[in-house]
């Protein structure tokens, strides 16, 4: 509600604005500027009123000090490990310096902004204006155009470059929606709503099929259709309760207009998790988020995430997250403003959150080149906070393979946006953030990689191998035939993903009727399903959540693990990687066996 109050404000503020004269003490000089942007056309000037949610983000002073903190109370072998930072703590240490502040308050000030006019995040390390574009265009020397994308014909408001005040650029890290031309898409590859219910009701229990490497018995039904029960076999976690304590919690995220309809939910609880039935979740608006419980408005997005990841884990507390922005969107309209990086409200306001739900699945994501480094970065930064204040943040590593989700060898654009129409692979964003754990996606029993679309994998251009995940990459790469991908891969990157789980098949409710779904969407909420149980085995036994997850799954977590060693995840014309002992850039190190990692998060030595 209040930032519609403040939108309202600059709306009666505009015309002042556009009167003010610019600050003439420094010079501006170019910030940054993108060639490109591949695949968009600019069409036509943007109007001038048109708003922009423009983010500003402050220097973090001391990242350096929370990302080491971050690492030593995730490490399971170091004594900080569970010693999570509270929130102010965070904040404290991503608090931009004093000077940064001074300095954008006396810019802004020049424009007549004063502090009524702007939102801060918690710790002060961004501003957000909600401002038309001929007022940015000034506070940014630049000039605004409509773009629209080739291909979807979707339309953003952007620039190739913006400039600064000269001593303003180290004390301003970014400032978007400027050069940001992602396009934020769900990770859902297959879906088809199931016709005939008769044929696939009461599906068929009988036989017991073995998983293969977990070598626990899975109902033959299990290999051509994924329920709840399918996965708690599977994954080892027939049997166990969890507790409908108020401290554990998972989230799931929904964006782009996704609604979770409870109507639907309470469908599937009836097909698959009785005990459920009547329980739902509790919604929370991010940003003016809606919950628009029209089923014929139900997202299937949504209604996978959901079903999945509550029906896992009831009773455990469940929340929804809505955050509104919906491409493509008709710029010449005056509202809804458009920002399409909708990840940094969510995180905005989840940081902002006392408590936050120990584990959080998100099944959305980018093109990683689409989002410009500086933005990503302080995006993965984001998650670092959530990750040392002991939450688990979960993204699907996408479908599309090592490339960018088009099978379509003729029209696939695996090609840079840097200017230099290079071929290379498209990593997935924010699946290459270091400081989540990345969900690929399996099928069948024994489980392989999934085949009907490619579970996202491969290397980030943009963040550099972490530690925790050396030994295990470095393996797999000294495996490749040398000059394998040559130039089509950074060796150094960060590989993806961490870890996988199955992808396709699963049966959902959807707008009343049942419906099948795939993508490593499901494979996410799936995985993060079994970190919200472990966390509730952990509390049982007065230990802290499991938080930011990979030091420990690299480490002895891997135990716990089912490796993933067939199929592989074509793209950009290519096989992409094979699936392989141990981890791999398909399905990661494996999908999940609860029952012996239920084992190593309890185990005396584990704090
Ligand atoms: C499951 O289905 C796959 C693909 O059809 C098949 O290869 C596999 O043998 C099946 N598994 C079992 C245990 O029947
Ligand atoms: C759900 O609510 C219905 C109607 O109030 C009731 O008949 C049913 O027993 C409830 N089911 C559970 C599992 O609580
Ligand atoms: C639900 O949405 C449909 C399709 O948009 C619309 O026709 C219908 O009137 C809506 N129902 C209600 C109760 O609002
Ligand atoms: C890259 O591709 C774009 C769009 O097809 C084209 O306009 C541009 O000239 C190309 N640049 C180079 C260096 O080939
Ligand atoms: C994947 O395996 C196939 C079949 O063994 C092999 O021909 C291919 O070279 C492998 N690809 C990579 C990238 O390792």
């Amino acid at each position: 509600m209040r930032a519609f109050s403040r939108l309202f404000t600059f709306l009666l503020l505009g015309v002042s604005f556009s009167l003010a004269a610019p600050p003439k003490e420094h010079a501006y000089k170019t910030k940054e500027q993108i060639s490109g942007p591949r695949g968009w056309i600019k069409h036509i000037e943007a109007p001038a009123d048109h708003r922009l949610s423009l983010r500003i983000g402050l220097p973090q002073e001391n990242f350096d000090l929370l990302e080491k903190q971050l690492y030593e109370v995730s490490d399971p072998m170091h004594e900080r490990y569970g010693q999570h930072l509270s929130k102010e703590q965070v904040e404290a240490l991503v608090a931009p310096h004093p000077d940064s502040l001074a300095a954008v308050n006396e810019w802004l000030a020049g424009f007549d902004i004063t502090e009524e006019d702007l939102v801060r995040s918690p710790a002060k390390d961004w501003i957000i204006l909600n401002i038309p574009v001929s007022l940015a265009e000034k506070m940014l020397d630049t000039k605004y155009y409509v773009w629209k994308h080739a291909k979807s014909g979707d339309e953003l408001v952007r620039t190739t470059s913006y400039s600064l005040p000269s001593n303003l650029h180290h004390h301003v890290e970014v400032v978007q929606p400027t050069t940001i031309f992602g396009r934020f898409k769900p990770s859902k590859a297959t879906f088809s709503i199931l016709e005939d219910l008769g044929s696939v009701l009461g599906l068929h229990k009988g036989a017991h099929i073995s998983s293969g490497s977990s070598a626990v018995a899975v109902d033959a039904s299990c290999n051509t259709t994924i329920t709840v029960s399918c996965l708690h076999q599977l994954y080892n976690a027939v049997g166990y309760v969890p507790s409908d304590t108020a401290e554990n919690g998972i989230g799931v995220t929904g964006y782009l207009e996704q609604f979770a309809n409870n109507q639907d939910l309470q469908s599937f609880y009836a097909d698959q998790v009785p005990t459920a039935l009547n329980s739902s979740f509790k919604f929370e608006s991010v940003a003016g988020g809606l919950d628009d419980q029209n089923i014929s408005h139900a997202g299937a997005e949504a209604n996978l995430d959901v079903q999945f990841a509550f029906g896992i884990t009831h009773p455990i507390p469940a929340t929804f997250y809505s955050t509104p922005g919906s491409p493509p969107f008709n710029p010449d309209v005056h509202t809804p403003t458009d920002t399409n990086e909708p990840y940094a409200d969510w995180l905005e306001y989840i940081l902002g959150q006392e408590h936050p739900p120990y584990t959080i699945s998100t099944s959305y994501g980018d093109d990683e080149q689409t989002i410009p480094l500086d933005y990503a970065k302080r995006v993965c930064d984001g998650f670092a906070q959530l990750g040392a204040r002991g939450v688990s943040v979960l993204f699907s590593s996408g479908d599309g393979g090592v490339g960018d989700g088009d099978s379509d060898p003729a029209t696939h654009e695996c090609i840079t946006n840097d200017g230099k129409n290079a071929t290379r692979f498209i990593p997935t964003f924010p699946a290459s953030c270091p400081y989540v754990t990345s969900v690929g996606g399996t099928e069948h029993i024994p489980e392989v990689a999934v085949s009907r679309f490619f579970s996202g994998g491969g290397f980030s251009d943009y963040f550099k191998r972490p530690l925790y995940q050396e030994i295990a990459v470095s393996k797999y790469l000294s495996k490749l035939p040398k000059g394998t991908y040559k130039g089509l891969y950074n060796p150094q990157g960060r590989g993806i993903p961490d870890v996988s789980a199955q992808g396709d098949r699963y049966r959902i409710f959807y707008r009343g009727r049942a419906a099948s779904i795939g993508g490593t969407s499901a494979s996410a909420p799936a995985f993060a399903g079994f970190v919200a149980l472990l966390n509730d085995a952990r509390l049982k036994i007065k230990k802290g959540p499991l938080g930011f997850l990979n030091p420990l799954l690299y480490t002895v977590g891997v135990a716990g693990l089912n490796d993933v060693t067939s199929g592989h995840n074509a793209g950009c014309g290519t096989q992409g990687f094979n699936a392989s002992t141990g981890w791999d850039p398909v399905t990661g190190l494996g999908t999940p066996n609860f029952g012996k990692l239920k084992q190593i998060v309890t185990s005396p030595f584990i704090l």
